[in-house]
């Protein structure tokens, strides 16, 4: 009887949350750089000045302190840094990107335990976890050419690598692929993952690696150096849903990944829509390329993991401090095709420029949830979960339709999304805050006659033309979103 029980336990203790891509589809993310986020005492005292390069602190035991704060902002998964054993130069070290042996953890962030706790703090909450996996390389303190290969666990040996030689020509597919980031001095590894004995290697670490984690995806830094067949079968030993990354700006070659793999970054996305909001005089026909685009090459547009920040790139803030933009940039990647993805400190409106200065410790900001940011994305995340549970009765879901461009001008575009009777329609604009207002001409809103529409982000009430028209008036700049008023029945949304 003892006996039954223990070993019902230690099956139960084996049982993974994975989660495959239909799971992944409807949630909405918020990346998290371990280094920066919370500490595990909860202090937030120095040293960790803007642009720090080094080892601030952060640690898992402190995000599941402050889940709260996440899960206040309506998100329901987190992406979290590398997990895995660093080089010793902190200054390469702290994101988590150099690797050094991928069966020990990284101790700065915290030991097995802190990580396990993590995941059944996020799955008490119905959260999900995705940990960044990085395949494609290890990091060397010391020049290239003098790589000490036995420093490596377990790729411990030259022969698991591709001969030394950097990447410079970025439209060259086969040097990217087969050549080293990083530089003679400061080298990352490549991994010659073509090699069976590498794809074996890598199939049973994360295979081990998302069991005794409860991990429930991953998210696959530089996919693109690595050779497109590495994926099916690194994403089966995964068993849950892998994004990868694919820093391009052209669709064709970003959506090309996702042949081999659940989901990509949605760079082309980023590239468009930071241009076209960043900037009062950039005009609308990159915004038009995105839609048709990525709708035309990308295998699944739900599966794309849509964001306007990350740790790599400037935040928004460096370019403009224009309220109103920032906000329709939010609102586009919110409610466009894809999960979205929040970079933690965009709700703090953090305005850090080029990495390392993008990479700010949140726990300087105090943690404020009345910040106007985190009161928006809130919402955001709110009318987004609302619209997709009204539509699961239909036919067509919120998510898997298409967003499709209804109208648009040189600083206007208005997309639909969702099935007939349950659709949204989100109005975005990029003249900024210090516009006049300005009322537009929708011919084919894609309401049906005469229905009562609602904007959610300011409650105010309209009723569609005879043909389908939308007069909407824009105001200040700000960004809107439809939906029809008789379904926020049952809601507490605008007080119906
Ligand atoms: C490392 O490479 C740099 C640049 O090529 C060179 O100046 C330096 O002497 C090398 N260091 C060692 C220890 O080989
Ligand atoms: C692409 O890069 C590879 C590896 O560096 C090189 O051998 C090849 O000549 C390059 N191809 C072109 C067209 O430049
Ligand atoms: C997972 O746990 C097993 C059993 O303790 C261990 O052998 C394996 O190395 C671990 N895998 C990883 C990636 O830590
Ligand atoms: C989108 O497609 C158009 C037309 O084929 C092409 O000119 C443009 O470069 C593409 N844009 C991206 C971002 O791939
Ligand atoms: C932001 O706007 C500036 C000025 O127009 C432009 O040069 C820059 O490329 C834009 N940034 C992005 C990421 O598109
Ligand atoms: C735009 O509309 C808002 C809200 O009605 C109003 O407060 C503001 O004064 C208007 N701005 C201009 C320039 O007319």
């Amino acid at each position: 009887m003892i006996h039954g029980i223990f070993y019902y336990l230690i099956l139960l203790s084996n049982v993974t949350y994975a989660a495959t891509s239909t799971q992944w589809r409807s949630r909405s993310i918020y990346q998290i750089l371990t280094d920066r986020f919370a500490r595990t005492d909860g202090s937030t005292t120095a040293p960790c000045e803007p642009g720090y390069e080094g080892f601030c602190g952060g640690t898992w035991a402190g995000i599941t302190q402050k889940l709260d704060y996440i899960q206040g902002m309506g998100f329901d998964a987190i992406w979290i840094s590398p997990v895995v054993e660093q080089v010793s130069n902190p200054t390469r070290a702290y994101h988590g990107y150099c690797a050094k042996n991928i069966y020990s953890l990284n101790d700065k962030f915290g030991n097995k335990d802190d990580l396990k706790t993590l995941a059944k703090a996020l799955h008490d909450r119905d959260m999900y976890l995705m940990v960044d996996v990085v395949p494609n390389h290890m990091a060397f303190d010391g020049n290239a050419t003098t790589t000490d290969y036995s420093t490596f666990y377990p790729f411990n040996d030259r022969s698991f690598f591709h001969q030394v030689c950097f990447i410079y020509d970025w439209t060259n597919v086969t040097q990217i692929q087969r050549c080293w980031l990083g530089g003679e001095t400061n080298p990352l590894p490549d991994l010659d993952t073509t090699l069976p004995k590498v794809r074996t290697e890598w199939n049973t670490w994360i295979k081990s690696l998302v069991t005794n984690y409860s991990i429930d995806g991953i998210r696959v830094d530089t996919a693109q150096n690595i050779e497109e067949s590495f994926f099916p079968t690194f994403g089966k030993a995964a068993g849950v849903f892998a994004l990868g990354e694919v820093a391009s700006y052209y669709t064709q070659y970003a959506c090309n990944y996702q042949r081999y793999m659940d989901g990509i970054l949605g760079y082309p996305a980023y590239y468009t829509s930071v241009w076209f909001f960043n900037d009062t005089r950039a005009q609308s026909y990159n915004m038009l390329y995105d839609f048709k685009n990525t709708s035309a090459l990308c295998r699944d547009t739900s599966l794309v993991g849509e964001f306007m920040e990350n740790h790599d790139k400037p935040r928004f803030a460096s370019y403009t401090d224009d309220m109103s933009l920032v906000k329709n940039n939010i609102v586009y990647i919110m409610l466009k095709d894809g999960i979205p993805i929040i970079y933690q400190g965009q709700e703090q409106h953090l305005k850090g420029g080029e990495d390392p200065l993008n990479r700010e410790a949140i726990w300087l900001s105090g943690y404020n949830t009345d910040a106007e940011l985190y009161k928006f994305i809130k919402k955001l995340n709110a009318i987004r979960k609302m619209v997709i549970i009204k539509a699961s009765t239909m036919v067509t879901s919120f998510l898997t339709s298409k967003a499709t461009v209804v109208y648009y001008d040189a600083h206007n575009v208005a997309f639909a999304k969702g099935p007939a009777g349950a659709m949204i329609l989100t109005v975005v604009n990029n003249n900024g805050a210090k516009a006049g207002n300005y009322t537009l001409k929708i011919e084919k809103s894609g309401f049906a006659p005469l229905t009562e529409v609602v904007e959610l982000l300011t409650c105010t009430r309209t009723t569609v033309g005879q043909s389908g028209t939308l007069t909407p008036t824009v105001t200040e700049g700000r960004p809107m979103v439809f939906y029809p008023y008789n379904l926020l029945e049952g809601t507490s949304w605008c007080e119906h």
